[in-house]
C-alpha cells in the first residue's frame, strides 16, 4: 500500500500490476479477450517479486529468519533477483546458488543488489542448483535460511492472496480461461487455486516446455525434473508442452507488433493462448507474462531474425 504522502519502501510496490489486453489474436479470433499480468512492473522486475517476499516475510513471522542469518536458495535467476533486492531492503545476507550458464544480466543485478552468487554445473541445470543448495544447508544448517522456492506453500500463497484476486478484481469476474507457465510452479498453482474456489467453471491451463532439453529460461519439464512440492496437477485442466522456437517467434511478435518486450515463457504463454484460441468461440483469457525482454538480450532472443 502506497502511504497518502506518496512515499513507500521498495517492497510495498510489489503486486499490483497492470493487466494489459493483448490484441495480436485479435482479428482471427475476434470473440476472444485476451489480457496478460505485466509482472515486469514489479520493482525487481519479474513474478518472482511476490514469491520472494511472501517467503521472506513468512520466515520473519515463524521466527526462522533472523539478521545473524544468511538467506539461501537455487534459482535460475529471476527469484535471486528478488531475493536479492527485498533483503537489501530489509538488511539481510543473502546467498544464490545458479547454474553457471544463465544469462550475463541476471548475474550482474544480483551482484549489483550485493547478493553472492555461487555457480553450479551448467549441465545439471535448475536441478544442480537445487542438489548443491541442499549440500551447503545440510553441511552447516544454523547459518542459513533456506526458503526452498520449490517446497514453501508461501511461495503459491503470493499468487493465491495477490495475483488472483488482482485478475478477478481487472475482469471485473469475467475471467473464463488462465495461463500459466510453470517453474516452481508457484504463479500456476496459487493463482488457479483461488480463481477454482472463486468459480470452479475457469478453466486453468498449466504450459511447461516440450521436452527437457528447451530454451526456455524459467520453465521446467516436469516429467523429467525435480518435482516441486507445491505442485499440484490436480489444479490443471490441461498441461501443455510447448516448443522452444514458436515461443521465441511469439516474444519477438508481441515485441513487433504490441510494444512489449517479453521474455521466452511469456513467449510460451502467447503459444498457449493461440492454441487455446483455436479449440473456444468465445472467453476472457488471463495470461501471465512474466517478466522483460530485456533480461535476455545477451542470449539472442531478439537478435536471430
Ligand atoms: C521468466 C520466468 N518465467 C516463469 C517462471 C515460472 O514461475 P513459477 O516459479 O511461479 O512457476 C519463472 C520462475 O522462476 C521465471 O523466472
Amino acid at each position: 500500500m502506497v502511504h497518502s504522502t506518496g512515499t513507500a519502501g521498495i517492497t510495498q510496490l510489489i503486486g499490483n500490476t497492470p493487466l494489459l489486453r493483448i490484441r495480436m489474436f485479435e482479428r482471427e479470433f475476434p470473440r476472444l479477450e485476451v489480457y496478460a499480468k505485466a509482472e515486469w512492473f514489479n520493482p525487481g522486475g519479474s513474478v518472482k517479486d511476490r514469491a520472494a517476499l511472501s517467503m521472506i516475510e513468512e520466515g520473519e513471522r515463524r521466527g526462522a529468519l533472523t539478521h545473524d542469518k544468511t538467506i539461501i536458495d537455487s534459482t535460475s535467476g529471476n527469484t535471486g533477483i528478488a531475493y536479492a533486492m527485498v533483503a537489501a531492503a530489509k538488511g539481510y545476507r543473502v546467498k544464490l546458488v545458479m547454474p553457471a550458464n544463465v544469462s550475463a544480466e541476471r548475474k550482474a543485478l544480483i551482484s549489483a543488489y550485493g547478493a553472492d552468487i555461487v555457480y553450479s554445473d551448467a549441465g545439471e541445470g535448475s536441478d544442480g542448483a537445487i542438489r548443491f543448495v541442499r549440500d551447503l544447508v545440510a553441511a552447516d544448517p544454523n547459518s542459513y535460511f533456506y526458503p526452498d522456492q520449490y517446497s514453501n506453500p508461501a511461495n503459491a500463497r503470493a499468487h493465491y492472496e495477490g495475483t488472483a484476486v488482482e485478475i478477478l478484481q481487472q475482469t471485473a469476474g469475467r475471467v473464463t480461461h488462465f495461463i500459466a507457465g510453470l517453474g516452481t510452479t508457484g504463479t500456476f498453482v496459487g493463482t488457479s487455486r483461488r480463481l477454482k474456489e472463486h468459480d470452479p467453471s475457469i478453466r486453468t491451463i498449466a504450459v511447461q516446455p516440450e521436452d527437457s532439453f528447451h530454451g526456455l529460461e524459467g520453465l521446467k519439464h516436469i516429467p523429467t525434473a525435480i518435482i516441486p512440492k507445491i505442485w499440484d496437477p490436480t489444479l490443471a485442466d490441461e498441461i501443455w508442452g510447448c516448443p522452444t522456437e514458436p515461443a521465441y517467434d511469439l516474444a519477438r511478435a508481441a515485441a513487433r507488433t504490441e510494444g512489449l518486450l517479453v521474455g521466452h515463457s511469456s513467449g510460451a504463454a502467447l503459444w498457449a493462448v493461440r492454441r487455446l484460441a483455436g479449440t473456444i468461440d468465445e472467453g476472457v483469457v488471463v495470461t501471465v507474462f512474466p517478466d522483460s525482454g530485456d533480461r535476455y538480450l545477451s542470449t539472442g532472443l531478439y537478435g536471430r531474425k
